[in-house]
């Protein structure tokens, strides 16, 4: 992967010249965990300047919880267990349809490409979590949850990082996406028609298989940045499980041979 100044380098990499490494994880966060991560993100709320901490979304407590409990939430931390940055996919009330939202990198940990990271994890365990049991590859109508994420226009990093991972902008999104807003802490003025303070983008199919693929590849995710080299270790069932590897490249198979491209939700 390689974006601005950032270059992941494989197990041989020049690794000679680094002053530093660090050693991290990423992990679907447990119930256990959720007063930390919920600390974490209200104490970036607190203390971020409004125009960046507008960008942190807030979701409904429930969601959140849901998420993590459907495994589907994850942290990064380093080698003693602080938290370095988080993300989750989260059920909307429409089934067929998952949000990648709660995205938030620490201030420390920025510039590793940590969002693209947390994406690229999301898009495989959001795409597994309609495929509970393997054996059910063999069915080849299935299909999956159209992955959606909102981004606020302002938000120059998120735009950047989730157009390259390949979303799309979503031309009509579907209205149980609007029932976040009701947390909003930044909910747009009502002179500006805006619905929502974030445009809405979709992962095509080809792009999701493309993500899978590439996250399939990845043994570590390893980003040196000016003289620190960041290295995080996968501790994800999704893509460690043998049987887990095997569903998700049967599904890139499928994705790939589709005729229709594109899954129902509506699309410029
Ligand atoms: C958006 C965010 C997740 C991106 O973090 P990230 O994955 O570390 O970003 P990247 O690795 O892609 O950063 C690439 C470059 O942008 C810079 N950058 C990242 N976030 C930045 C920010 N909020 N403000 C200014 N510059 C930022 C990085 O330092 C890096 O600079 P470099 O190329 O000079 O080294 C992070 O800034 C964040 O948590 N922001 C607050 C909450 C938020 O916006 N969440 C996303 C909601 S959709």
């Amino acid at each position: 992967m390689a974006s601005g100044g950032i270059t992941a380098l494989g197990a041989t990499g020049e690794e000679a010249h680094m002053s530093k490494v660090i050693h991290a994880t990423v992990r679907a966060a447990s119930v256990s965990d959720i007063s930390h991560i919920l600390a974490e993100y209200s104490e970036a709320i607190k203390n971020l300047p409004l125009a960046e901490s507008a960008n942190l979304l807030s979701r409904p407590y429930n969601e959140f919880k849901a998420a993590v409990e459907n495994g589907l939430f994850f942290v990064i931390e380093n080698a003693t267990g602080n938290f370095m940055a988080g993300a989750g996919a989260f059920d909307l009330e429409v089934p067929g349809a998952k949000e990648l939202g709660m995205c938030y990198v620490k201030k420390d940990w920025r510039g590793f490409g940590l969002q693209t990271l947390l994406l690229n994890i999301r898009v495989c365990a959001a795409t597994l979590g309609q495929v509970p049991d393997a054996s059910m590859i063999a069915d080849a109508n299935r299909s999956y949850a159209a992955l959606i994420t909102g981004v606020k226009p302002a938000n120059d990093r998120s735009a950047a990082n989730t157009a390259a991972l390949g979303f799309r902008p979503l031309a009509a999104p579907p209205p149980a996406l609007f029932s976040a807003c009701a947390a909003c802490r930044t909910p747009p003025s009502p002179d500006s028609g805006r619905k929502c303070c974030c445009d809405f983008f979709y992962l095509p199919d080809s792009k999701r298989a493309d993500a899978i693929e590439k996250s399939l590849r990845m043994p570590d995710w390893i980003v040196t940045r000016n003289d620190v080299q960041l290295i995080v270790s996968f501790k994800i069932r999704h893509l460690l499980d043998p049987d887990f590897r095997k569903a998700l490249q049967d599904i890139v198979s499928e994705l790939r041979n589709r005729g229709n491209p594109e899954s129902s939700v509506q699309h410029e």
